[in-house]
């Protein structure tokens, strides 16, 4: 089994939360999202991976070389523009060849990784004519999604592009297993009213020719889109996990439940409780770093206090107290407005009681 790993687009949108033009590096935990696909690809035990590539290309091949760092062959295919998920698919046809694969779409992340239905896929295959399995989660707002209608038995019956009046709540998730049988079906494609060659036609076509498509119901499942909740959620889900390790410096400070301090990076003077990880090259000093708090590469923390935060490369904070649920961009520079000169008049009764701030 091959897989394809979708890292396309344009680069064009702009997102307020990042100045990174690739949505597949965005970091979690202070690591690509596209790496944690890459990670459970190689888990699942896939070696060749094809990844597609647009504009960003040369930010993505940057980051990912050619795989040998996840224990992956990676090859670039390269889309002249994002014409959609089936274009992609289209344009992988010949490294694709007539093996069966997964497609993985790079800026999504499923909790728990891909073996299991990797293994159920390849298992099925051997034993049945299974033509894709497709994987499903529970949304509360499902116009936004590809929707599937299920069967009483649970096989998929139709598939459906953003509808305006869905018939479940099951939207579908980045993953997607197929043989070769989709191919015929993409080739067939025209473009949607949205001007892409959709997936989910190609899957319709599939289900239409009668072939079997079986699909998986999962829980954890992010899709980076741009909304800082939701990256501080996964962020905080992946930090659950985190290894701790004390690789970087670390003097006259107490840390406290699992704190990953990378090589390279020193703590000096702060109050640290986790799950926190501070990347290389970044300096906290003085500092309180409260639970589900990333800090990447190369930051200054000083004097400051920060909670349930993501904290972009090379940011600086300096004398502010208390960052709660933020999400600090590269290059950041924070620091506390030049303070105006207070003074407080007072005229107090006898006996009077008064607690003053600051
Ligand atoms: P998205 O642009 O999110 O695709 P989507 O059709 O799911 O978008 P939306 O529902 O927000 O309109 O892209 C998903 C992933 O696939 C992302 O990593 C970019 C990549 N991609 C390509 O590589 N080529 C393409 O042609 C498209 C559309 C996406």
């Amino acid at each position: 089994m091959k897989a394809l790993v979708l890292a396309g687009g344009s680069g064009s949108r702009l997102r307020p939360i990042t100045h990174t033009s690739a949505k597949q590096l965005v970091p979690v935990a202070n690591k690509p999202v596209l790496f944690y696909g890459l990670e459970s690809i190689a888990e699942a035990g896939i070696r060749e991976v094809g990844v597609v590539v647009g504009d960003t290309a040369p930010e993505i091949q940057a980051a990912v070389g050619d795989g040998s760092a996840f224990g992956l062959q990676v090859t670039y295919l390269r889309q002249e523009a994002p014409l959609g998920l089936a274009h992609a698919l289209l344009i992988s046809r010949d490294y694709l060849g007539d093996d069966d694969f997964v497609m993985y779409l790079g800026d999504n992340f499923i909790v728990g990784g891909i073996k299991e239905i990797v293994d159920q896929f390849a298992a099925e295959r051997r034993t049945s004519d299974v033509a894709a399995r497709i994987m499903l989660t529970r949304v509360s707002d499902p116009r936004a999604f590809g929707v599937a209608e299920l069967d009483e038995q649970g096989r998929v019956v139709r598939l459906e592009e953003k509808p305006s009046e869905p018939k479940s709540d099951l939207a579908l998730v980045g993953v997607y297993l197929f043989s070769p049988a989709v191919h015929p079906f993409v080739e067939r494609l025209k473009p949607s009213r949205r001007g892409e060659l959709e997936i989910t036609e190609a899957i319709q076509g599939m289900l239409d020719a009668g072939l079997p498509v079986h699909s998986t119901v999962i829980s954890g499942y992010w899709k980076d889109t741009g909304n800082v909740t939701d990256m501080l959620e996964v962020n905080r889900l992946v930090l659950e996990s985190l290894e701790p390790a004390r690789h970087g410096e670390v003097t006259d400070s107490e840390l406290i439940g699992r704190v990953r301090v990378e090589a390279g990076a020193a703590v000096h003077g702060c109050r640290i409780v986790g799950p926190v990880v501070i990347g290389s090259g970044s300096v906290l000093r003085d500092s309180y770093v409260g639970p589900f708090t990333s800090i990447d590469r190369d930051c200054r923390v000083t004097d400051s206090e920060i909670e349930y935060s993501i904290v972009l490369r090379g940011a600086s904070i300096s004398g502010v107290r208390r960052i709660e649920s933020s999400l600090i961009g590269r290059e950041v520079r924070i620091t506390p407005a030049p303070s105006v000169p207070r003074a407080h008049r007072l005229v107090l009764g006898d006996h009077s009681q008064v607690q003053i701030s600051g």
